[in-house]
């Protein structure tokens, strides 16, 4: 299992600190949070933040876009950095159009799902992706609890991956993940969980990170 920090959780008065405590902390990607205050009722931070936080890991920065217009803002976050770059199939817009820009940028690129959306929505663009990140929780804010029901869709999504022979697509989970639901993703099929609360309310953070990793295997 592979496991993506979430920074929304940080203290972002020392973001770049963050980061790079993560990264020793064994974190292997850097979950970054971007939040339009439209899309989902919240706002974080923007593609000018996350170059500047670039330099403090060099891991893999899966950009989740919680925005409503992600096309606008690909040069953006290409420029600043990102490796991965996600955004909701719900938006507003084109999501092929999406796609594309994102892999003309050499980057990977994934749709998430909502909780209220199922599985089918991301079907038909499965095989230009690198990633579908299923909602575990409503987006908007960490600290949430995590929804079982949501595992299903994980299955289906490995399911039809394994149907189409797709080699080295990932399923990654967002939102209430820890070592006490862990086990019950990875049976379901996913590759990377998001943890934003779990790790860094954890007093030692490396150790929650490979608990995490520990329950998996
Ligand atoms: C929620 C974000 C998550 C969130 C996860 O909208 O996408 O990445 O930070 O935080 P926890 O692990 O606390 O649920
Ligand atoms: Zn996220």
């Amino acid at each position: 299992m592979l496991i993506a920090p979430s920074l929304l959780s940080c203290d972002f008065s020392r973001f770049g600190d963050e980061i790079a405590k993560m990264d020793k902390a064994g974190a292997d990607f850097m979950h970054l949070d971007v939040m339009d205050g439209h899309f989902v009722p919240n706002i974080t931070f923007g593609a000018p933040i996350i170059k500047w936080v670039r330099k403090y890991s060099q891991k893999p920065f899966d950009v989740h876009l919680m925005i409503s217009d992600p096309l606008r803002y690909i040069d953006d976050f290409a420029d600043a950095g990102a490796d991965i770059i996600t955004f909701h199939v719900e938006c507003d817009s084109n999501i092929q159009e999406t796609i594309d820009k994102i892999k003309s940028r050499g980057i990977k690129p994934g749709l998430v799902i909502k909780p209220n959306t199922p599985a089918e929505a991301v079907f038909p663009y499965l095989k230009d992706l690198y990633m579908v990140l299923v909602m575990t929780v409503e987006p908007g804010f960490g600290g949430q609890s995590f929804m079982a029901d949501m595992l299903p869709k994980v299955v289906k999504l490995r399911e039809q991956a394994d149907k189409l022979a797709l080699a080295d697509f990932l399923i990654e989970a967002d939102g209430g993940i820890g070592e006490q639901n862990i086990k019950l993703l990875s049976d379901a099929g996913v590759d990377v969980c998001v943890a934003g609360t779990s790790v860094f309310k954890a007093e030692d953070p490396a150790e929650a990170i490979n608990a995490m990793k520990k329950k998996c295997e």
